[in-house]
């Protein structure tokens, strides 16, 4: 047999390239590629298909049937799709410190039982530490299994012999395999161990979660190289100056993405939020300029939140804008339409734009909210408190329509609002909440002149 050739591995995008080379063509970075020996074949971990498949006509084919192991935390079974698919290695991805050790522990416990043991093999914690997070947590499932371990076969052979039904390892940069010589974390350590990991899930019909750090100097060796190995990546988001966590699913073999759940952390662990808007739009001040509600939507659920600006004198010729929550691009973009076809004055006014709460909105159907927020806080002026805004605003000043009208009317009307400015197009709506006036605007000069 040929002797496998060295490949070049970027650290930064995982890329792979036959030869070294100062700057990685795949994402650009300088001095990321690293020598390595080829990532192990799919024959060598037994996930080459069957011998002797033959090709079938479509109509003869049986439709695979995902089965799921219900999940008791409703949060979390919808951004799976509605429970645990057995066989299948799930990454769980975030920031240090955002929650993920607390909310798979509690996962874990929650589904541990006679009949369904859990495994939850940590290297980042000491069984001490794991079991004083579990008393905080308040969790004494029996048959929960906690073991500290990070070297690769030694929890192959753990996991081999104890047979549990669903494992958790946290995180996956501490594991590492000893015939490799590139330290726990490293690019080959961590894909040669995901890569493992997936061979056991299919083949002995286990869930595997695996926890992964997102790291500041960028993704280094993890979620983005994980994410073509596993079946399914979930990440957990939040600010950790605010409580709320936010877990999305970006890739999902077996069920929608974008779909997300929604966390509060308390003292005691992760609470599930099942009215979300409620608890976004909990601290708003009804008569305070500067506040408008928009109705965004994170995968197919509606969310209210509060988007407040802030519009002051600035020195000359140093005005800023500042964005926190909102894309500093689409800011910009909504400070020259407000200048150029509505006329306001803003060159020489500092802005910042807050989404409360720590969220983040990136959809342009928050456009709208966004503008009439600056407006409100340029002129001084509270908006309606009963009114939400939703619409993209156009380079010409024009609105224009957005996606899933009547969940989100539904949603605003079930929250108490009773006035809607939305764009005049989005006319042709089936199901209008009988309690909402619907106020449709064709630019946002008009939608200033209906809300003031
Ligand atoms: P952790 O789950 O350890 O985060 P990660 O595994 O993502 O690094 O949780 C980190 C923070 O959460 C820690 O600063 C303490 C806080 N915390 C709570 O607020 N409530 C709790 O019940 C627990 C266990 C932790
Ligand atoms: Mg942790």
């Amino acid at each position: 047999m040929a002797r496998p050739r060295t490949q070049y591995v970027c650290q930064k995008c995982g890329a792979v390239h036959p030869k070294w080379m100062g700057r990685c063509p795949d994402c650009g970075e300088w001095n990321t590629l690293v020598e390595m020996s080829p990532a192990p074949t799919v024959r060598a971990v037994g996930l080459a298909g069957k011998p002797g498949a033959q090709p079938v006509p479509l109509p003869a084919v049986a439709a695979a049937e995902v089965t799921r192991w219900p999940l008791p935390i409703g949060e979390f079974a919808r951004v799976l799709g509605g429970g645990v698919v057995p066989g299948s290695l799930v990454l769980v991805a975030g920031d240090p410190g955002i929650g993920k050790s607390t909310l798979l522990m509690q996962l874990a416990d929650r589904m541990a039982g006679p009949d369904f043991p859990v495994l939850y093999i940590s290297g980042e914690e000491s069984l001490g530490q794991l079991k004083m997070r579990a008393d905080r947590l308040g969790l004494h499932n029996p048959h929960l299994y906690l073991l500290n371990e990070t070297r690769m076969d030694a929890l192959a052979d753990h996991i081999q012999g104890m047979r549990p039904r669903l494992v958790i390892v946290d995180s996956i940069q501490t594991v590492y395999v000893e015939e490799i010589p590139s330290p726990p974390g490293s690019v080959s350590q961590v894909r040669e161990c995901a890569v493992r990991f997936q061979a056991m899930a299919k083949n002995l019909g286990i869930t595997i979660f695996l926890i992964g750090h997102v790291t500041k100097a960028g993704l280094i060796a993890g979620p983005k190289l994980l994410e073509h190995i596993v079946d399914t990546v979930l990440y957990l988001e939040g600010d950790r100056y605010h409580a709320f966590r936010l877990l999305r699913s970006v890739k999902n073999r077996f069920g929608a993405t974008s779909e997300v759940g929604v966390f509060e952390m308390r003292g005691d662990g992760m609470a599930e939020v099942p009215n979300p808007s409620e608890l976004f739009l909990a601290e708003r001040l009804i008569q305070a300029s500067g506040s408008a509600v928009a109705v965004t939507m994170e995968g197919t659920r509606p969310l209210l939140v509060e988007i407040q600006a802030l519009v002051s004198p600035a020195p000359p010729g140093a005005a800023r804008r500042t964005a926190n929550g909102v894309d500093p691009y689409r800011l910009l973009l909504l400070v020259a339409v407000l200048t150029k076809r509505v006329g306001l004055r803003l060159h020489d006014h500092d802005l910042f734009v807050n989404v409360v709460g720590g969220l983040r909105v990136d959809e342009p159907a928050a456009d709208l909210a966004i503008a009439m927020a600056i407006v409100s806080s340029a002129r001084d002026r509270p908006l309606p408190p009963d009114m939400v805004f939703i619409g993209e605003v156009g380079l010409s000043g024009e609105l224009r329509a957005v996606g899933h009208m009547e969940l989100r009317l539904a949603e605003a009307a079930q929250l108490g609002f009773r006035r809607c400015l939305l764009p005049r197009t989005a006319r042709r709506l089936r199901e209008i909440p009988p309690e909402l006036t619907l106020l449709p605007a064709r630019t946002l000069a008009e939608a200033i002149a209906v809300a003031f």
